[in-house]
């Protein structure tokens, strides 16, 4: 159904839920085209949406890669609302409440090496980026490394909109017009379509990019190199994966030239490849995790830093009474979020969320490979239960056969999918089954050829 914005109030207000779409400045999109042809959703379960009119839509993406464990969950949404009941928010400042220890305590449980013994939370993913920068300067400060200040990111890497994140991730459009971190550098992006083109899984060519690090350390001199982040895999810029034991060769050169490794895990946590985090995928193991989205499953906004103890160890000062890290968030481990967080990581355990996706990974690979030969198809590329399309760019517009496909998916088949310029991104719910793979694949067979 398209809606032109010219129709009447009432006629929009029975269209949309709302009398006018104006006040919201809506983020990363193109608000002009959204008002004049809106996509509004007021009601979620399972795998689908429901659009205003009612008319279900399956959830290709998990919402932004966060529904992991489906909508409205009602473990979830139970233990949210008794909370809310129980105590709506006490501080967190130099004061607490039982509920973020649990939830902890509780994340910990997740990762499997002791090591990690800390967790720091925030209300997003950004945040996190942006606090496990902070605390890896001050980490390298702390223990007397005091010219270890640069930080090092990839080209085509997503780590968020703050300042710390804009600076470290690889994307042009999104540091335009801002003044960034100063000791910032980047490695060279994996992506390469003419060695790994259609690649299933883990691209075979490439794990020698990881040198690239090595040629940064050169610039600059491994002692003035405070941490490197990287995604494992990167979701929101396209669907990167890394190329075969090129992760395990990151480690390596960071554990050899004393430099932190921080793995942003916003997507790849919680379930997204099979396992807890891609740390168990990869059997890689970084200094700091930083996760979000997946953490409550995308019911209530938190984000969550992870840290190895001799890193927290680092901070605490002889004086007892003297604040350790000066930062924090007015909602740092926030009563309904440390509840949402609790029952969802239960959920993932009690449901076996992990297996269903370790199950079906090797259908939806099956699935998205089928899409090859089909018209503008240049790569497809799978991981657990992501997937990306790579389209080819229509006369050189980027970005408009990708926009096209996202609306007839929305528009004619009901169905949310992502787009990254001309990439799909996919990343259903972990509880999707062969029928709703089925579904969004014969969905886009039908809708790319015509974009
Ligand atoms: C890898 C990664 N880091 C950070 C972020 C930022 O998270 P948020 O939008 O919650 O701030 C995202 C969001 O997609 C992400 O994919």
């Amino acid at each position: 159904m398209i809606l032109q914005i010219k129709v009447g109030g009432l006629e929009i207000k029975k269209m949309t839920g709302v009398k006018n779409l104006k006040n919201l400045w809506m983020p990363f999109s193109a608000n002009k085209a959204f008002k004049a042809n809106p996509r509004l959703m007021n009601k979620s379960e399972g795998l689908f949406y429901k659009k205003v009119d009612g008319t279900p839509v399956l959830d290709g993406t998990s919402g932004l890669w966060c529904c992991n464990a489906g909508h409205n969950h009602p473990k979830i949404v139970k233990a949210i609302h008794r909370q809310a009941e129980k105590l709506d928010y006490a501080p967190f400042f130099q004061m607490g409440h039982p509920m973020g220890f649990k939830a902890a305590k509780k994340l910990l449980d997740f990762i499997p090496s002791n090591d990690f013994q800390y967790v720091f939370f925030t209300n997003s993913g950004s945040e996190s980026v942006d606090t496990a920068l902070k605390i890896a300067l001050g980490y390298q400060q702390h223990r007397g490394k005091r010219g270890k200040k640069i930080l090092v990111g990839r080209e085509r890497a997503y780590h968020g909109v703050g300042f710390g994140g804009i600076s470290v991730g690889g994307l042009p459009l999104n540091k335009r017009h801002f003044s960034l971190l100063q000791n910032v550098d980047h490695i060279i992006s994996t992506h390469n379509l003419e060695k790994n083109a259609f690649s299933r899984g883990l691209p075979s060519w490439g794990k020698n990019l990881a040198d690239d690090l090595l040629r940064i350390i050169e610039k600059y001199g491994a002692d003035q190199i405070a941490a490197f982040i990287t995604e494992p895999l990167a979701g929101s810029t396209g669907v990167l994966i890394p190329p075969k034991g090129y992760l395990e060769r990151i480690r390596e050169i960071c554990t050899e030239h004393d430099i932190l490794l921080i793995f942003d895990e916003v997507i790849t946590g919680f379930g997204r490849l099979g396992t807890p985090f891609a740390v168990q995928y990869f059997d890689v193991t970084p200094d700091i995790i930083v996760c979000a989205k997946g953490l409550t499953s995308g019911t209530v906004p938190m984000g969550a830093v992870i840290i190895k103890k001799e890193i927290y160890d680092a901070y605490q000062k002889e004086d007892p009474k003297t604040i350790d890290f000066f930062h924090g968030y007015t909602y740092s481990a926030h009563p309904l979020a440390s509840a949402a967080l609790i029952a969802t990581l239960e959920v993932y355990s009690d449901e076996g969320l992990f297996n269903n996706v370790s199950e079906l990974s090797s259908y939806w690979e099956e699935a998205l490979h089928s899409l090859k030969g089909i018209d503008h198809v240049i790569d497809i590329r799978n991981l657990g239960l992501v997937g990306g399309i790579e389209m080819s760019s229509e006369n050189g517009k980027v970005g408009k056969r990708g926009y096209d496909v996202f609306e007839k998916m929305f528009h004619d088949e009901n169905i949310l999918i992502r787009v990254t310029g001309d990439i799909i991104a996919l990343s259903p719910p972990l509880i999707a089954d062969k029928k709703h793979i089925d579904r969004i694949i014969d969905s886009l067979r039908r809708i790319i050829p015509l974009c």
